[in-house]
């Protein structure tokens, strides 16, 4: 019987590709990608820019794409609690939790996406919404 042994290869090289090769360095540019919208979405939401539905909406389908793109168990595989990072082991502790608070951010950054505001009202309300998942996230699981 040589079909089991082939299933089972095929599901651990399925395994090995859903896996991030470098996860710690993947799930930081995800993060940084994060921030580079950010520093263009915060200040229209202060009215320190001017707001364009345009620019607004290309950046918040951009912070959608990235969080669509934030595979939890791809990038805060066990054992990756070590080296140059500042996830807090309270992520493997509480797997669940931090999942839920991800899950939060990609609910909201899709809603925001979704709303395509065109004033900037509607554009602080969605945002804000979708801002306040970092800090929340930062305070809870990075160290
Ligand atoms: C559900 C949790 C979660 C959410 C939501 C989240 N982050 Fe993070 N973020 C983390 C964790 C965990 C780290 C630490 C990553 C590491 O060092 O392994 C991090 C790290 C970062 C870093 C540092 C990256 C580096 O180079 O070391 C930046 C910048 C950042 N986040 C920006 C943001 C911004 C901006 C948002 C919101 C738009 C956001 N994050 C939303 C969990 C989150």
């Amino acid at each position: 019987m040589r079909l089991p042994a082939l299933v089972v290869s095929a599901a651990m090289l399925a395994a090995v590709t859903a896996a991030s090769a470098d996860p710690i360095a993947d799930r930081k540019e995800i993060m940084k990608d994060r921030s580079a919208e950010m520093k263009v979405l915060a200040p229209i939401a202060q009215g320190k820019a001017p707001f364009d539905a345009a620019t607004v909406l290309a950046e918040l389908e951009k912070m959608n794409a990235n969080a669509m793109e934030t595979d939890v168990d791809a990038l805060w595989p066990a054992g990756s609690d070590k080296g140059d990072t500042k996830s807090s082991p309270k992520i493997w502790e509480d797997m669940a939790g931090f999942k839920a608070a991800m899950d939060k951010f990609k609910a909201d950054a899709a809603a925001a996406a979704a709303a395509k505001p065109q004033d900037v009202q509607s554009f602080q309300q969605v945002f804000g919404a979708v801002a306040s998942n970092c800090g929340a996230c930062h305070q809870k699981y990075r160290l």
